[in-house]
């Protein structure tokens, strides 16, 4: 068992719902198990790059923020300490801090690391790693999209808001007979825009994985008509790649309201458009998602006790497992065009516009 004392503990990248329960499962264990102190490090890698403005985490600090969403640490998606910018004489430059870093970590008096986040903030930590850092990673994502965990914290909860917006956009598209478009999270996979399509009863879903057209969109909407449902829910992914004839529109709007635009044109139906937005990051976990944050958090805490570093918690198989986050890293989980969940779909009636 390795010499531990003190653990810091940090967020990286976007929020997600949950990771309050993380942190107050890390803070918890830390204490009570293994009689550890806490150190909270705000803004991701910010807190140890400006280390006065880390502070220890007390029973007190983590109680009461279990159904909180967001993150009592305050996250970051830049700040990366091997690029870190800032300016001289007016110009910016990137420079290597890692090794300002570790020497602030070790004056904390920080043993071992926990640290979560996305992808991005995975590959961070490898390169501490690498460097010497004891720290394991705790993998978070609304967008479940990383391959080394069955299901990430945050995306039910995502997925939960996604389906209640769905619900109240079918009524007003029903009375108005419109066709309503409804972006939905989701950089490079559909996880979310099929759940919630699923769960919400949308008509169309479009998503990343699958190639769609405009025509075929459009087809779905009259072949509606033609059955009396004078009104269409199209869940459009943010991450969905536009088809060649849209392909000369610049990305400068939100993809939600060019393929209702190009819905628009061509079907010349009255169509509304909604983007969902950071509204899908907010808000209290499910409870769900609260059981899996506290599940990740311990198991976090049990690998630095047991020495396992470099080591990222996943779900696998029903359980709370390990792997290298050398090996978790990079590997992108998409939706299987066909696979059983899109099958589902199609079968009662749902178009992937293709
Ligand atoms: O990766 C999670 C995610 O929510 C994506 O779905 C989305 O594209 C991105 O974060 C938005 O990030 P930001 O907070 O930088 O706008």
């Amino acid at each position: 068992m390795p010499d531990i004392k003190c653990i810091g503990i940090s967020t990286g990248g976007g929020d997600a719902p949950g990771l309050n329960a993380v942190i107050r499962a890390v803070v918890k264990t830390a204490i009570l198990k293994y009689g550890w102190k806490v150190i909270g490090i705000p803004d991701g890698y910010d807190g140890l790059i400006y280390p006065e403005r880390s502070r220890e985490l007390t029973l007190t600090d983590v109680s009461g923020i279990l159904p909180r969403g967001g993150t009592v640490l305050g996250t970051t998606n830049r700040g990366n300490p091997f690029h870190f910018k800032s300016s001289e004489n007016g110009h910016e430059v990137i420079k290597d801090i890692s090794g300002q870093v570790m020497y602030n970590a070790k004056n904390l008096g920080i043993d071992a690391l926990v640290t979560i986040g996305g992808d991005g903030s995975m590959r961070i930590a490898l390169d501490f790693a690498e460097k010497g850092m004891k720290l394991v990673g705790v993998p978070k994502t609304i967008d479940n999209d990383l391959c080394a965990t069955e299901v990430t914290f945050g995306f039910g909860t995502a997925v939960s808001t996604a389906t209640d917006a769905i619900d109240k956009l079918h009524t007003t598209a029903e009375s108005h007979h419109r066709v309503m478009v409804v972006e939905v999270m989701g950089r490079d996979a559909g996880w979310i825009a099929i759940e919630a399509g699923v769960a919400g009863g949308a008509h169309i879903i479009l998503i990343p994985e699958i190639p769609f057209t405009i025509q075929k969109v459009c087809d779905q909407v009259a072949m509606r008509e033609k059955y009396g449902k004078r009104f269409t829910i199209v869940v459009v992914a943010e991450g969905i790649k536009l088809p060649p004839e849209m392909k000369h529109m610049t990305r400068a709007i939100p993809v939600g309201n060019m393929i209702g635009d190009a819905i628009m044109l061509l079907s010349h139906r009255d169509v509304r458009v909604s983007v969902l937005g950071h509204i899908q990051r907010g808000g209290s976990p499910t409870p769900y998602d609260r059981v899996l944050a506290t599940r990740f958090g311990v198991a976090a805490v049990d690998l630095i006790a047991r020495g396992e570093f470099g080591k990222m918690v996943r779900l696998h198989n029903g359980c709370i497992t390990s792997a290298d986050i050398s090996e978790a890293i990079g590997k992108m989980k998409a939706v299987d065009p066909n696979g059983e969940l899109v099958r589902t779909a199609r079968a009662i009636g749902i178009s992937f516009g293709d």
